[in-house]
């Protein structure tokens, strides 16, 4: 019997050797074993149009043998795995069997704010909720997740999240994998901190909470160290940041080259080579990995710093890094010949995206995402509470999120710039209702793999995006821009934006 701390020792030693890129010739971990859970499929077609969710209580087993309390949509722990295909209208109904106030949102999904899900659009205990959405988007994927008013971190954890594939035909014209749970796989990251009974501790408050509730165990698709079987060919991982603060900075354990098809919005020009790649929190990336060797491999990732640095005066311990954010296995690929596997190469080229060319005359807004000591000095001067009591103090230009305030008006039909400023740490920054673009990215212009469309994206330092907002919200419904860390989020580090 291998304990779980010995086990995460080893994982550690693994992916430690994974990713600084040596032949990795570390023993590989006895506690590999659970197949790669794979969440049903509800295709919106074969439904007639129709999806419906049950948003409830249930019991899930991270630890093989040891269930714990979890929430999750028609099933115990996550939800399936949404198809949309652009062009139809979808019927939503979302039922509320919580006990609790929840809302829904559709996030990297076009719509309009009044069914954006966002937290002004609460369902109560019992009542289920029925948005129609018309989908009129490139083909990407997506996700759903919990978002009510100052309980997102909590509710996201307990397991209200996942995710959405949006269609319409181009993979089919570009040949590339779409056999769902053969070679096109959802991977859904996230961490999380269990005791030793294998139960869900939510402490993000603790004196590691400035950066984000993280753990120091990774799951994907709600499983330990999980294997999936791979046909020898190309394979489509569609990867999910949804843990709430920790980013992942993701390798294969033989350091081999896989090709960034699509970002959040969508597909880039064409595959981008890489052998690392961070995903932070919100964000989405497609990526296509080689099995035709034969090999199996395990997907690691290095260890995030992103909390523990750069804090003035303060230690790693004081920022999470005590427990969570460590280095680790993730999961293991093993081939299998006899699967199907129709694609044998990655395309050289995929979709026609322009360049993004702003007019000169575009309206530049400034927003800068506030924690700690700026936070406090902005709040004592009167120009907002600092959200204190409910979390770290932090907010957007100083002010801590209000619901009865809109903080900005864009026009609908409109372009304009953000120019945004992270303060203290990295946060990934989220706007609901758009696609953007980001021009720059500290001071340089975006890696190719960043150059397409985005609605999340991870701020070290400043950033110039583009915004075009297509999607009507009002004053009683508006859309969301927060920081996706997800406790920072709850503390207020959020604003709302109407159309006019
Ligand atoms: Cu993924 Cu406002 O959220
Ligand atoms: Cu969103
Ligand atoms: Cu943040």
């Amino acid at each position: 019997m291998t304990t779980r701390r010995q086990f995460l020792e080893r994982t550690s030693a693994v992916a430690t050797a994974a990713i600084v890129g040596r032949a990795c010739a570390v023993a590989e971990p006895s506690s590999f074993g659970t197949p790669l859970p794979i969440p049903e499929l509800r295709d919106a077609r074969v439904g007639r149009g129709s999806i419906d969710l049950v948003a409830a209580e249930g019991q899930h087993a991270f630890v093989p043998g040891r269930p714990t309390t979890t929430y999750g949509f028609s099933a115990p722990y996550l939800g399936p795995v949404l198809v949309l295909h652009s062009g139809d209208e979808v019927q939503f109904s979302v039922e509320n069997r919580l006990g609790r106030n929840t809302t829904v949102h559709w996030h990297g999904v076009l719509a309009p704010a009044a069914v954006d899900g966002g937290p002004h659009i609460v369902i109560k205990p019992g009542d289920t909720w029925r948005p129609v959405l018309k989908i009129n988007q490139p083909e990407t994927t997506a996700w759903y997740h919990a978002h009510p008013h100052g309980n997102s971190g909590r509710q996201v954890y307990m397991g209200l999240a996942g995710m959405v594939i949006i269609k319409d035909g181009t993979s089919k014209e570009l040949g590339l994998p779409e056999s769902y749970g053969v070679d096109d796989l959802p991977i859904i990251l996230q961490d999380r901190s269990l005791d030793r009974n294998g139960a869900l501790l939510y402490a993000p408050f603790g004196p590691g909470g400035m950066a984000g509730m993280r753990g120091d165990t990774l799951i994907v698709n709600g499983a330990v160290a999980p294997v999936a079987k791979a046909p020898a060919g190309i394979v489509r991982l569609r990867l999910l940041n949804a843990a709430n603060a920790r980013n992942f900075d993701l390798a294969f354990s033989d350091n081999r080259t896989f090709h960034v098809i699509a970002s959040d919005g969508g597909y880039l020009p064409a595959p981008v080579a890489m052998t690392a790649l961070t995903i932070a929190p919100g964000e989405r990336f497609e990526v296509l990995v080689d099995f035709t060797s034969g090999n199996s491999v395990q997907l690691a990732t290095a260890a995030d710093t992103r909390g523990t640095t750069g804090m003035m005066g303060m230690g790693p311990g004081m920022m999470g890094g005590a427990s969570g954010g460590g280095a680790g296995v993730l999961m293991r690929f093993e081939v299998d010949p006899s699967l199907p596997s129709p694609v044998k190469s990655v395309p050289a080229t995929l979709v026609a995206l322009p360049a993004p060319a702003p007019p000169s005359s575009i309206s530049r807004r400034q927003i800068s995402l506030d924690m700690g000591p700026a936070m406090m000095m902005r709040g004592m001067m009167g120009r907002g509470r600092g959200g204190m009591g409910m979390g770290p103090p932090v907010g957007i230009n100083g002010r801590a999120f209000d619901m009865r305030r809109i903080d900005f008006e864009p026009k609908l039909g409109s372009s304009e710039i953000w120019e945004v400023t992270p303060n203290m740490m990295a946060h990934p920054f989220h706007v609901h209702g758009v696609i953007f673009r980001i021009l720059s990215i500290g001071g340089m212009p975006p890696a190719p793999h960043l150059a397409g469309g985005k609605d999340t994206v991870l701020l070290d330092g400043p950033a110039e995006l583009l915004m075009q907002f297509t999607q009507p919200a009002t004053g009683r419904t508006p859309f969301m821009f927060h920081c996706h860390i997800l406790e920072h989020e709850d503390a207020g580090m959020m604003g709302q934006y109407a159309t006019n």
